[in-house]
């Protein structure tokens, strides 16, 4: 079936069966490789995309139902100010290792810095409590989003 979308703020229109996944859709077919491919049962939270703004597991989501909607992946976020700070601060606070769950983790932690700027530390961790990390142990990733909302905040005039 035919679906029309807009996908990092550009209009796309593609073919789709209407069982496949949001997450095969943008990886396989659109070659959005940023959109990583973990448990595929929504619990890694690695598939994470903005859908409408709001963080979703892009393997429960079907394509069909992106019909009309905005979907946001990191690629569409390269010059974002939020999303610079964040990347930043995961790179100097040393949050990443493998970087598997980072793209999910920055889009998880960039929403909720839309939303709420100066989270406390127990809203960071329930805002991230469906990405999955093997390696960091969660405290460094913590600390880089705290960081962020922090620089972004005395940024500000
Ligand atoms: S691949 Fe979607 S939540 Fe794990
Ligand atoms: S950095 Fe390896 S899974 Fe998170």
């Amino acid at each position: 079936m035919r679906i029309t979308f807009e996908l990092n703020g550009k209009r796309v229109e593609c073919e789709a069966r209407p069982n496949k996944t949001l997450l095969d859709l943008l990886r396989a077919d659109l070659g959005l490789t940023s959109v990583k491919k973990g448990c595929e049962q929504g619990e890694c939270g690695a598939c994470t995309v903005l859908l409408d703004g709001a963080p979703v597991n892009s393997c429960l989501v079907l394509a069909p139902q992106v019909e009309g909607r905005a979907v946001t992946t990191l690629d569409g976020l390269v010059d974002d100010p939020l999303m610079a700070a964040l990347r930043k601060a995961f790179m100097e606070d040393g949050a990443i290792q493998c970087g598997f769950c980072i793209p999910g983790m920055l889009l998880s932690a960039y929403a909720l810095l839309r939303e709420n700027p100066r989270p406390t530390e127990e809203e960071v961790k329930t805002a991230i409590e469906g990405n999955i990390c093997r390696c960091t142990g969660y405290i460094k990733i913590i600390e880089a989003i705290m960081d962020a909302a922090e620089r972004i905040q005395n940024e500000r005039p």
